[in-house]
């Protein structure tokens, strides 16, 4: 038998994943690192943790499987997108890494816009100019951190840290490249000119590769530090959102998945390059060669539950732990009390400025209709609706481009949860499924790992032998026209306190 390592490499931690060839899972483990916030709207993790946290858990699932080094024929990475690694001369890390959900950048958004023009950044990187992006934190660092720009030899992404680590080969692929907005997303390679205009030298980015081809091998030390076997093959890997769309078997037009994590994202396959020119939703290499993506993106799913859990739930914490149970089961078992639209009780998500729809770093999460009625069990069930709600604004895009979103798979972490599914299956007006794996980004790119290693033909060929869904949360048709009332409700709630928003941020 023939075997393969997925390491997804995430926001709260990294987990790896040790499969067989049928995409079985033989062993998995993961381990956990802070996210650092120095100031409101900053949000940095340090390299070090992530490149342990690898080498750790790869070591740990050899241990767990027993399965020989030399029976893994590829290990392939997915990452956590956008945060910004910068290298000195001798491969030193310079500063922590600024990541995808720091919202410092506004003002060098407004100088790609200057230097580059909206429109040719739309038309190129297939996006408007985005703080959360890696260019933008590229700027950043130049305009307030000379000295550590002076430095800078080497630009990676998180994954592709610590692929470098493992390979010794400065790579990144399609995928996750588009995440930095330096990238020509239509033909698949870096843009000279973006890169001209916004001054970036050119030689300190990655080699771009398709996501299952291979980038490079284990090296010998880094074999001695995994349990590896030196040699063995790192395929491309992808964004965590790509991956995760392979792991669910979203690879062909119709098919679509929501994904509730740290953050949330609606992303659709397509084969042909479709850009929305609001910018509202991202449009991205898939890690199928000659495909694209759509992506909306909500910036705190589930961190706005994790937020809620970690402030306000101290008790169901304890009751959970005494109860052997886990906290979020038991946090879901008391929203479910509650009726649909928590008595007259709204949550905008936008704990960390939002994307989709509004592209505003400023914005700012509220509890929106508090009364003495409520309880924490209404405030609870707002997050998860309100979270909903900001999902279904993605799906709504996504319907305007003429991009078909009926076919929807659910994952992450919050995708494991019955209510979260049915509000989703309620709002979006069709099924919501799960897969049969709960392995989503690591499972897909073992399976680029697989397609790179020639265990299987094409990423497609790959995905119909190995994803397999399992549960559907079929629409409530009595629910259906309650959440659409609030929904309605709830898009009407951050157009009439933006400026609000924007005038808080500079108190
Ligand atoms: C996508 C995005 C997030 C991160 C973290 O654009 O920022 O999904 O990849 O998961």
């Amino acid at each position: 038998m023939r075997y393969v390592i997925g390491v997804d490499l995430g926001t709260s931690g990294t987990k790896t994943v040790l499969f067989d060839e049928k995409g079985t899972v033989i062993a998995s483990d993961t381990i956990e690192y802070p996210m650092y916030q120095p100031k409101n709207g900053y949000a940095e993790q340090d390299p070090e943790d992530w490149y342990n946290a690898a080498v750790n858990t790869i070591k740990n699932v050899l241990a767990k499987s027993g399965v020989n080094a030399a029976d893994i024929v590829g290990l392939g990475i997915s990452g956590q997108m956008h945060g910004l690694v910068m290298l000195d001369e001798n491969n030193e890390v310079i500063r922590r890494s600024i990541i995808w959900c720091d919202q410092r950048t506004e003002k060098e958004v407004e100088e790609m816009n200057q230097k580059v023009g909206r429109e040719k950044l739309i038309e190129i990187t297939a996006n408007p100019a985005l703080t959360g992006w890696t260019a933008a934190k590229i700027l950043w660092v130049r305009n307030n951190e000379p000295e550590n720009y002076k430095r800078c030899r080497h630009i990676l992404l998180p994954k592709d840290y610590v692929r470098f680590k493992l390979t010794g080969e400065y790579a990144t692929e399609v995928s996750d490249a588009s995440g930095m907005q330096l990238l020509d997303v239509p033909h698949r390679c870096w843009s000279e000119e973006i890169c001209r205009l916004l001054d970036i030298d050119m030689s300190m980015l990655a080699k771009v590769y398709e996501s299952c081809d291979i980038t490079g091998y284990v090296t010998e030390a880094a074999a001695a530090f995994t349990g590896l076997k030196a040699g063995t093959p790192v395929a491309g890997g992808a964004g965590d959102n790509a991956a995760a769309a392979v792991g669910t078997g979203v690879v062909e037009d119709g098919k679509a998945f929501t994904t509730i994590g740290t953050s949330g994202v609606v992303f659709a396959h397509t084969s042909k390059v479709s850009i929305d020119p609001k910018g509202r939703v991202h449009t991205c290499c898939a890690a199928v060669p000659g495909a694209w993506h759509i992506m909306g993106v909500t910036q705190a799913a589930g961190l706005s539950l994790r937020w809620y859990r970690d402030n306000f739930c101290n008790e169901e914490i304890q009751t959970a732990r005494l109860m052997e149970k886990d906290t979020y089961e038991l946090m879901t078992e008391e929203a479910n009390t509650v009726p649909i639209g928590s008595d007259r009780l709204l949550y905008l998500p936008y704990l960390m400025g939002e994307r989709t729809p509004h592209l505003d770093p400023n914005a700012r999460g509220m509890f929106f209709g508090l009364s003495a009625v409520h309880t924490k069990k209404h405030m609870l069930r707002a997050v998860m609706e309100g979270v909903s709600y900001s999902l279904r604004d993605c799906v709504e895009i996504c319907r305007e481009m003429n991009i078909n979103v009926s076919d929807m798979m659910a994952c992450g972490g919050g995708g494991t949860s019955p209510l979260w599914r049915q509000m989703l299956a309620d709002l979006y007006g069709c099924p919501v499924k799960t897969a049969a794996s709960k392995e989503g980004p690591a499972l897909g790119v073992a399976i680029l790992a697989m397609v790179a290693a020639g265990v299987y033909g094409s990423v497609q060929e790959a995905c119909a032998a190995i994803v397999k869904t399992d549960k559907v949360q079929q629409p409530i048709e009595e629910n259906i026209p309650e959440y659409e009332r609030y929904y309605r409700f709830y898009t009407k709630i951050y157009p009439a306190v933006k400026d609000c928003c924007g005038e808080l941020a500079k108190l």
